[in-house]
């Protein structure tokens, strides 16, 4: 009996690398898997049919699944994609966003178009798919007045909780995505669903984008007995634990999952706090309480 029998899953840009992990980790625990790719390339251009080869290993290893070619930023493809899952399988139990492309430089470097085109791909392709999900699920639960228990999983960096040189389009998009996966979780859990990010670590397509990374490594590469640290279905069984029945109870979080560590990221939170009784600050005399009490630098400059 899988943890995952009878569940219907999406995961985006599934093709390859992270999604390609989950893909098989989902089909692995009985899911039936909605298997995503535009098949561009890695900054997003151009379209193919690479979903199918995740399709393919899927069914070789006794799984069920069906391609999709989606853009999953498009309006109406991402809505399509929900009915296709719908319509190949009954039912729709889990949406993991996972789709992602880079497009890297410093911002004097970074064309507005490269910009747009990451935001779009990372915060718009995630936001649809999720707004699809919960228009579906929100109808099920209005017809039969029962929870549905729907799981998403979006996906995250550590660029974005922390920023990065270099990614000012993808590190606002993760961030954002951050944002959005506790701004759903307020808004769905009435209806049984969950909605948490994982913030994964693989040598993937993206990641051979940087100066001196280790070289791609497609999930079905790694013999399911061998421990490799950069696997990029090293997050999948996170993956699989939150898409379950078990993680009910689990929502708004964003989870780090790095090798063999998984590791509960802290949102924003209030830090040193300053306060003037009940009066509006003296601006010139703000920086030297600034500085003893909050910054904990030197008087009057603040020094980092
Ligand atoms: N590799 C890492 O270390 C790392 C770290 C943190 C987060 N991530 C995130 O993990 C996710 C997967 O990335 P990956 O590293 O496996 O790279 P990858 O390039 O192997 O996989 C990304 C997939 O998304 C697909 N895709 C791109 N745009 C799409 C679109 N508009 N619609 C549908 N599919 C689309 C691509 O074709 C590709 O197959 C991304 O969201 C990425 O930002 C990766």
């Amino acid at each position: 009996m899988g943890m995952l029998d009878g569940k219907v899953a999406i995961v985006t840009g599934a093709g390859h690398g992270i999604g390609r992990g989950h893909a098989l980790e989902l089909a692995k625990h009985g899911a039936k898997v909605v298997v995503n790719d535009l098949g561009g390339s890695v900054k997003g251009e151009g379209e193919g049919r690479d979903a199918d080869l995740t399709v393919d290993i899927i069914k070789e290893r006794g799984g069920d699944a069906v391609g999709n070619y989606a853009d999953v930023s498009d309006e109406t493809a991402s809505d399509e994609m929900i009915a296709q899952a719908v319509e190949a399988f009954g039912r729709l139990d889990i949406l993991v966003n996972n789709a992602g492309i880079v497009r890297d430089g410093s911002i004097f470097n970074m064309s507005v178009d490269d910009f747009d085109a990451v935001i779009k791909v990372h915060l718009r392709g995630t936001w649809l798919p999720c707004k699809h999900a919960a228009t579906h699920w929100r109808q099920l639960n209005k017809s039969t007045g029962e929870k549905v228990g729907g799981r998403i999983i979006n996906t995250v960096s550590g660029a974005g909780l922390t920023g990065n040189f270099g990614q000012s389009n993808y590190a606002p998009a993760k961030a954002a995505i951050a944002s959005l996966t506790q701004t759903l979780s307020l808004e769905l859990y009435k209806m049984g669903v969950t909605v948490n990010a994982v913030g994964p670590a693989a040598a993937t397509r993206i990641t051979a984008t940087m100066p001196n990374a280790p070289a791609v490594i497609e999930p079905d590469e790694v013999p399911e007995d061998e421990w490799n640290r950069m696997d990029p279905a090293v997050s999948s069984p996170l993956v699989a634990w939150l898409a379950s029945d078990e993680s009910s109870l689990v929502t708004g979080q964003v989870i780090r999952a790095v090798a063999e560590n998984i590791i509960l990221m802290k949102s924003w939170a209030d830090g040193p706090t300053i306060n003037n009784g009940g009066k509006r600050w003296d601006a010139t005399k703000l920086g030297q309480q600034l500085a003893t009490d909050v910054f904990h630098t030197r008087a009057p400059g603040l020094r980092y």
